[in-house]
């Protein structure tokens, strides 16, 4: 393991990952990202072959190699863009899982060299099953094979405690005293406690807890990297650590809600929900002709795309609807939130399929201040993200995030299939202002009867 040959190409690895960060930092990048990451990945496996270090069952392992990459391929080709984050989950999971066996194997085989690799396996076992059977119930929740909802069983909050409380000592107990029934206890310990951990998040939280789990899938690769003296793994795991807590601060802070209040807010009962049908009140509803002669008067336009956008697959056509009006000489931009849609970036990914050009996609805070000014804006299937009850309503799940300010301007569109609220659960005011007007059904079939109504005018 220690030729040169192998130390220069896990090097060029390990660059190759840091390449891939820094390249999914921005969506122009993001695919140039994504290839080098899988390049480093693919370098790191085949060098592993080649690097001396005696292999054995060859033929399990390949054939292990075969069906993993057979089944991450077709479901990463036939995922819907709407369903990257459970997809996300479910890799995520299996990446703790399979770090946490390694290290129940390793240790069964070969015992452990001294305390710190001790500690290090159990490090490994307890945060990779943590993760695997997390990461199981949030794509569970997000593929809504069982409630989205916040569940908080009787006892909760001191069920969970005391599972965890456990956890460590057992830890503990483990590095002191290593015993195999020890080891079976905590592994089982610590995947109740990855449920127990994930079952009281809910709705709109989800897909933050998942950039969490993330995080600790990274620290139990890195750790069990030290378990079997592989520097490659230390580094990789590190990186996915460091990433993903990072963006787990991100989207928190996006959502305007303290870590904390995610994850342990439904024992307070402060959590985003989900569910809802809307009120009987009175709402303006126009036809898509009615839009079109509001949208061919106007000399500002701005769009917002929600996640009503990626469910209708309309991205194509909201850009030919902006193409149409820049043609007619009024000014059109895109509106993006940072937590419009299902996952961190949602809505410029969505958008860059459609070919729409950077520029004409502004930021919240750039974007803010034009609402004033702007005759008509297009809220096309995002809700929660302009919903002013994040302003205003203290006890609303969304209340402290900073919302996009369409309320601001003169004219609101919104289009939506029926009154539903959004992701987080909660009735939006806008829908019934008077200067707002709904235009019903599938935002692709109304943006398509809106182009072609702008087009015969
Ligand atoms: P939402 O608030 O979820 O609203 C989506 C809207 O789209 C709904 O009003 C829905 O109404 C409409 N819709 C759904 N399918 C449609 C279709 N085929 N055609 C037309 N409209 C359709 O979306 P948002 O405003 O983008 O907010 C995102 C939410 O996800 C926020 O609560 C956010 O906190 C949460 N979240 C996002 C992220 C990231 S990183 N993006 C992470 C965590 C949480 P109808 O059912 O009536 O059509």
């Amino acid at each position: 393991m220690n030729q040169s040959w192998v130390q220069v190409a896990n090097l060029i690895a390990a660059v190759l990952f840091i390449l891939a960060l820094k390249g999914l930092s921005s969506p122009r990048s993001a695919r140039r990202g994504n290839l080098l990451g899988a390049a480093g990945a693919l370098l790191a496996t085949v060098v592993l072959f080649f690097s001396g270090i005696k292999l054995g069952n060859l033929i399990l392992i390949l054939v292990a190699l075969l069906i993993g990459s057979v089944i991450g391929w077709v479901s990463a080709r036939r995922v819907q863009m709407t369903q990257m984050p459970q997809l996300v989950a479910l890799f995520n999971g299996v990446g703790g899982g399979a770090a946490a066996l390694v290290s129940v194997v390793e240790y069964l085989e070969y015992g452990a060299a001294d305390r710190i690799a001790l500690a290090a396996t159990v490090f490994t076992v307890v945060i990779g099953s943590v993760s695997f059977s997390g990461s199981i119930v949030t794509f569970l929740k997000l593929q809504e094979l069982m409630t989205s909802r916040p569940v908080v069983l009787p006892l909760g909050k001191w069920v969970t405690m005391l599972v965890a409380a456990s956890t460590v000592v057992g830890a503990v107990w483990l590095v002191i005293s290593p015993q195999v029934w020890l080891l079976v206890v905590l592994l089982v310990l610590a995947l109740i406690f990855g449920v127990l951990f994930v079952l009281p998040v809910g709705g709109a939280d989800v897909p933050i807890v998942i950039s969490l789990l993330n995080a600790f899938t990274g620290l139990s690769v890195a750790a069990s990297g030290y378990v079997l003296d592989n520097v490659l793994l230390i580094i990789a795991g590190t990186l996915v650590g460091a990433s993903g807590t990072l963006l787990t601060r991100e989207m928190a802070k996006a959502m305007g809600r303290p870590l904390t209040s995610t994850l342990f807010g439904a024992f307070s009962g402060t959590t985003a929900g989900g569910g809802g049908s809307g009120s009987d009140r009175p709402v303006r509803s126009a036809q898509p002709n009615d839009v079109a002669i509001m949208l061919g008067f106007a000399n500002k336009v701005i769009l917002v795309p929600g996640y009503g956008l990626a469910v209708a697959q309309a991205q194509s056509t909201l850009r030919e609807l902006a193409d149409l009006l820049t043609e007619r000489g009024i000014e059109v931009d895109y509106a993006i939130h940072p937590v419009a849609g299902r996952m961190p970036g949602h809505m410029n990914v969505l958008l860059a399929e459609a070919n729409v050009p950077y520029e004409q996609l502004k930021e919240m805070d750039e974007i803010n201040p034009e609402f004033a000014s702007t005759d008509v804006v297009l809220v096309v299937g995002a809700n929660d993200v302009v919903n002013p009850a994040a302003r205003s309503d203290k006890s609303a799940p969304i209340y402290g995030m900073p919302i996009l300010d369409v309320d601001e301007a003169q004219q609101i569109v919104f289009l939506k299939r029926s009154m539903r609220p959004g992701f987080a659960g909660i009735e939006n005011e806008i829908l019934y202002d008077p200067k707002t007007t709904l235009l019903f059904g599938d935002a692709k079939d109304s943006l398509t009867k809106v182009v072609s109504a702008l087009k015969s005018t």
